[in-house]
């Protein structure tokens, strides 16, 4: 980082939709003092299953968006974003620092089974571009790496119904097909912003011994080395700012959020922005 930002400027944060509180709520927790502002596109989620150019596109729009705000670094929490646009997001934005979800998600797993096996649970376009096996196997000439697209598990966790029969029986059967000819993983990686909130109806299909990585607590890691790197840390004692915008439905935005986010938010807490 080597443009210097207002510290109190916040850390933008942007996904397609809710899913990414989860990597606020990370943020949130690893750095209390610093404010955020989140941007989901929830007009024109899903993105995982748009092309290349439309995500990109819409990915920069959000992007310029919380950039016009005033913030001081932009965290994709999106994997397809990631996946898709970093390298367009960072161009555009320069200089200032752009972090996405997969490297860290990537350096996660490793971290957790190297020389392992990974499964990563994702979006259409996340899997087409191989984005985390890339990431991966730079990392850990031993991995193997098996990418499987789930689009239903981005509804199951938008109806809330991550637990019980329903959600058990779609897992499974995303597992087994990403398990045909004998792929037995020893990681699972949550390449998805809904996917932490399957976590335990995953972890009941697939037992203990198998590691279930997500990317929210190593991307909030990456967010902290490279303020500390920048010295653009906040560093004062009260607790930071939330700000949240949505380019559709507060209403809903709010209700699913909450769980995202591990707490109520009332439609009054969003603000309704057009891109
Ligand atoms: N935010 C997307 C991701 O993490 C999931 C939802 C979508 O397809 O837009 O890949």
């Amino acid at each position: 980082m080597n443009a210097k930002y207002d510290k109190d400027l916040p850390i933008g944060v942007f996904d397609s939709g809710v899913g990414g509180l989860t990597v606020l709520k990370a943020i949130r927790s690893e750095l209390p003092a610093e404010n955020l502002v989140y941007l989901g596109d929830t007009a024109r989620l899903p993105y995982g299953t748009k092309s290349p150019a439309s995500i990109e596109r819409y990915a920069i729009q959000a992007a310029e968006k919380l950039a016009e705000q005033g913030i001081k670094m932009l965290v994709v929490a999106c994997n397809t974003a990631s996946a898709v646009a970093l390298a367009a997001l960072r161009a555009d934005l320069d200089p200032l620092p752009v972090i996405g979800v997969v490297e860290p998600g990537a350096a996660a797993a490793v971290h957790a089974r190297p020389g392992g096996s990974h499964l990563v649970l994702a979006t259409e376009a996340t899997v087409r571009l191989a984005a985390y096996s890339n990431a991966i196997e730079s990392r850990d000439e031993q991995a193997t790496v098996r990418e499987q697209a789930c689009e239903m598990l981005v509804s199951l966790a938008e109806e809330g119904w991550t637990d019980g029969d329903i959600a058990t029986r779609i897992i499974r059967r995303y597992l087994d097909e990403a398990n045909e000819g004998g792929f037995e993983a020893n990681s699972i990686i949550l390449g998805c912003t809904h996917f932490p909130l399957l976590k335990e109806a995953i972890r009941e299909v697939v037992g203990e011994t198998v590691a279930i990585v997500d990317s929210a607590s190593t991307t909030a890691h990456a967010v902290r080395e490279t303020l500390q790197s920048g010295g653009q840390m906040r560093t004062a004692r009260e607790k930071g700012d939330q700000r949240f915008l949505a380019t559709d439905g507060a209403t809903r935005f709010a209700r699913v959020g909450g769980q995202f986010l591990g707490h109520a938010l009332t439609f009054r807490d969003v603000e309704l922005v057009d891109l």
